[in-house]
């Protein structure tokens, strides 16, 4: 299945349906075709668990694939509320410009960008409007140092785009404002609260405060070069 964004907003990828029939080779190439045709990336997502088939067809295909570690939330196992970390119907302008920062520096470790560069970056920066949660880690004397949003699609809400400003990471920010989207997914109905973390290391992250391992999310693209 293909879906296609009717109005402005990111594109979507092609996922098989399911429960569904094996994929095949043939099935890849013409999906790839008609996203070429729509002039819409040539991306592909699905479960691993469900169809296993996907990921060596996929392979074959030419596309790269991340097997990203799936996690859902296991209510019970949410930590306490975190003093300073807030959720926002509103999208305040440092959510994309702290996200834009700490995606830069991949992978969990510390770095040097911190506050002077977020600072630098949203004199720039223009707000935009939302139809999702955003969470905030907004510490006095030192503004907003970690970012995260939940987007919901029924009674279910997935939480992404979490990230902190590189310096300053490992002080449990990242954890909190994971756990205070899901906290306000549930308080507002959620059935399920799902995220996939970009590896085994930041699913760590996720785990410290109440998701579990559910599964694999393959995300699958065409090799670059
Ligand atoms: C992944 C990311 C959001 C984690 O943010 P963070 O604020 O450092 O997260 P936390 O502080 O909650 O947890 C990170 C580590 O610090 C440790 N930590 C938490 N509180 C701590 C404290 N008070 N003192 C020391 N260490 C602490 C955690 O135990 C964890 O350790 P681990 O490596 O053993 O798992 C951040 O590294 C990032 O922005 N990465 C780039 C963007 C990205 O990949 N986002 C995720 C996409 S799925």
């Amino acid at each position: 299945m293909l879906f296609v964004q009717a109005g402005d907003g990111y594109p979507y990828y092609a996922r098989p349906r399911h429960p569904g029939g094996k994929p095949t080779l043939a099935d890849v190439v013409k999906v790839r075709e008609r996203q070429r045709e729509l002039g819409v990336p040539e991306a592909f997502e699905w479960v691993h668990e469900t169809t296993p088939d996907l990921y060596d067809i996929a392979i074959e295909a030419g596309l790269e694939v991340l097997r990203a570690p799936l996690l859902v939330l296991d209510p019970d196992r949410l930590p306490e509320p975190r003093p300073h970390v807030r959720v926002l119907g509103t999208r305040p302008v440092e959510v994309s410009v702290v996200a834009q920062l700490a995606f830069s520096s991949p992978g969990t470790s510390q770095g040097d960008v911190g506050v002077a560069e977020r600072d630098a970056a949203l004199l720039e920066a223009t707000p935009m409007s939302t139809r999702h949660r955003h969470a905030v880690a907004d510490l006095p004397g030192e503004g907003v140092l970690a970012v995260g949003t939940a987007q919901r699609a029924g009674d279910v809400v997935e939480v992404a785009g979490i990230g902190t400003l590189p310096a300053a990471r490992r002080r449990g920010l990242g954890g909190a404002v994971t756990a205070e989207l899901a906290r306000d997914a549930l308080d507002r109905g959620a059935k399920l609260v799902f995220l996939s973390a970009g590896s085994p290391e930041i699913a760590r992250v996720y785990e410290r405060v109440g998701f579990r391992l559910a599964g694999t999310a393959c995300i699958a693209s065409p090799v670059v070069g």
